[in-house]
């Protein structure tokens, strides 16, 4: 784990291009976060359409204070994809971190996220890292081992296949002590029509995030990828309980970067992101099975979205 150096080393880049060579093509949903990327996402938190992040935060706002008595003053909070910072920032006041320490793929949109930061809380110590939370990651000796608080919002687990969120969360209690803790954000079951304008709204700024990843692939791969010849797709799939989003071809398209090429039928799909949407009692039980327990969790009146505290069992 690295301090904030660009954190797109070579086997990232060959794993986009095995990824684009597979039979079904996918990009994982990592490689959205260029800098401009990071900036879309900021941009598609507003959106209306965008019923998570507005969720999550009045869920906090109204649970921060059980919250606080829960964790404790004191603990080094972890923000895992910390993006702009500014979720755990809004919890700074209420739970008195002693450091924030802050981990993102996208370390050049992270450095300006801690520079403001650090502006603004001279008092904190804050650490900031640039890595892959999907590779087995373990956090620098310099991050005290005790009283550590995981702060994983923005349903991001979602992003993992339920047994690869089990590993994740597995994972976080290795890099905990007895007295660890997690506060996680998932996104809950609803009604399709409202998961698929989440991500696909009427102004396209969620096709233009999905969008962007070609631009990046072009730039990480030498690719040349055209954005004229792609439509952006969002789907939910009941079965699996998941939004997917894709990539599709408007044409027969020819795609070559340095070392590889692949044709694309008109139709064909690039597979850029799974977002798992779980049952309040689905993820709680995945919390037990990855070695987390005294679980308390907090919901909407719809029920859109959960907050979940867990401490190491
Ligand atoms: C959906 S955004 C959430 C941002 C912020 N935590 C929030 O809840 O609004 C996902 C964040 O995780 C980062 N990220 C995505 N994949 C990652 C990975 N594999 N490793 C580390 N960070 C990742 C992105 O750069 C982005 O900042």
């Amino acid at each position: 784990m690295q301090e904030l150096e660009s954190s797109w080393p070579d086997d990232q880049r060959r794993e986009l291009a095995a990824g684009l060579a597979q039979a079904a093509a996918q990009i994982a949903p990592k490689f959205f976060y260029d800098r401009l990327g990071s900036a879309l996402f900021a941009a598609i938190c507003q959106l209306e359409e965008y019923y998570p992040t507005r969720t999550e935060r009045e869920v906090l706002a109204g649970c921060c204070d059980e919250l606080a008595s829960l964790a404790g003053a004191g603990r080094t909070l972890i923000d895992l994809g910390a993006g702009d910072c500014v979720k755990a920032e809004h919890l700074f006041a209420r739970l008195q971190p002693r450091r924030y320490v802050a981990l993102d793929i996208s370390a050049d949109f992270l450095d300006a996220s801690l520079a403001r930061l650090r502006r603004e809380h001279p008092a904190l110590v804050i650490n900031g890292y640039g890595c892959d939370l999907t590779t087995d990651w373990s956090l620098p000796a310099e991050v005290p081992r005790d009283a550590r608080l995981f702060l994983y919002p923005g349903s991001s687990i979602g992003n993992f296949a339920p047994e690869d969120a089990r590993t994740f969360l597995s994972r976080l209690r290795a890099n905990a002590d007895a007295d660890g803790q997690l506060l996680i954000g998932v996104d809950l079951v609803k009604d399709p029509a409202t998961l698929v304008a989440a991500y696909d709204d009427a102004l396209g700024v969620t096709a233009a995030f999905n969008r962007n990843v070609l631009l990046h692939a072009n730039r990480l791969l030498g690719a040349d990828f055209s954005l004229g010849d792609w439509r952006h797709l969002a789907l939910f799939d009941p079965v699996r309980s998941r939004i997917e989003m894709h990539l599709e071809a408007l044409r027969q398209v020819t795609v070559a970067w340095p070392g590889g090429a692949r044709q694309f039928r008109a139709g064909e799909r690039i597979h850029t992101e799974n977002s798992y949407k779980y049952r309040e009692k689905d993820f709680i039980e995945l919390l037990r099975i990855a070695g987390w327990s005294n679980v308390r969790c907090w919901t909407d009146p719809r029920r859109w979205f959960a907050v979940i505290f867990a401490q190491a069992a």
